[in-house]
């Protein structure tokens, strides 16, 4: 409903309209909330309507932790992780679509990825299964699990995009994200160097969701 091109002849009425007009602009707005397949629609530009997204940079959502999308969803929303994409989105959706729609990715079955540089996986390889004894990096099949299937603490890397995977193991490393609980990913990045969190990236989009 818009209001705003109203005219109101008379102030005794328009004193009066205005309540109701208040009042029925807060009850449009609870009534607002989209259903869940509308809202997906949104999503579905940037990450593919079943979470698998193509678009190198935006992350898979499918097969995620539904309680772990739920959180990102609303750090993005309080700003405690910083993107500039999903801080234009997050306005338009509301703390109450959060877990539906977190429930509906998890959900989907995560696809298969392709590495962009192949040369570089046998190195990524040897990173996640064993770590990095030099700078006492840990091995990131300790918590993703060997084929990065993840668990309800730990997020589901296999087969996650090499770009966004890099940029986050960057943000990591620099406090740009910030928003990992005990700063666990924090201090992991920043035992490895930029080829190596390049290497690890392309290991992780060829790793496979068990059938
Ligand atoms: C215009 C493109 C765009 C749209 C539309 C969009 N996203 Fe995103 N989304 C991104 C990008 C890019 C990132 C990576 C952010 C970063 O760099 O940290 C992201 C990140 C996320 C993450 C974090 C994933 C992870 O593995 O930590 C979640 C969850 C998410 N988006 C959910 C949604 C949902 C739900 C919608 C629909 C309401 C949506 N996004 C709409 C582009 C988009
Ligand atoms: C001690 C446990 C632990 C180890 C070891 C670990 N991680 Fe993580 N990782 C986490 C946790 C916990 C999160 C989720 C942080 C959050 O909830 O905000 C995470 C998140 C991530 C993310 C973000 C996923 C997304 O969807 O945005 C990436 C990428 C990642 N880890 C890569 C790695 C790599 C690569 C290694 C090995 C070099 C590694 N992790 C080792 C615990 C670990």
């Amino acid at each position: 409903m818009k209001y705003k091109n109203n005219r109101i002849g008379s102030a005794v009425l328009a004193c009066g309209t205005l309540v109701g007009m208040l009042l029925l602009s807060a009850t449009a707005r609870a009534d607002d909330i989209p259903p869940l397949e509308e809202r997906l629609q949104l999503c579905a530009g940037c990450h593919n309507p079943d979470g698998n997204s193509v678009i190198p940079g935006n992350p898979k959502l499918s097969g995620l932790d539904a309680k772990y999308i739920a959180r990102q969803l609303s750090d993005f929303k309080e700003g405690k992780r910083v993107s500039e994409v999903m801080a234009s989105i997050i306005p338009m959706v509301d703390e109450k679509e959060f877990k539906p729609l977190a429930a509906y990715f998890s959900k989907q079955k995560r696809t298969d990825g392709v590495p962009e540089k192949a040369d570089l996986v046998a190195a990524g390889k040897q990173i996640f299964d064993e770590g990095v004894i030099g700078t006492a990096a840990p091995a990131c099949a300790g918590c993703h699990n060997e084929d990065g299937s993840g668990s309800n603490k730990f997020p589901r890397l296999s087969g996650q995009d090499p770009t966004y995977v890099k940029a986050q193991m960057l943000n990591f490393k620099n406090a740009v994200r910030n928003n990992d609980p005990k700063a666990v990913m924090q201090a992991v990045a920043k035992r490895l160097n930029e080829q190596e969190i390049e290497a690890v990236a392309e290991y992780i989009v060829t790793l496979k969701e068990a059938e």
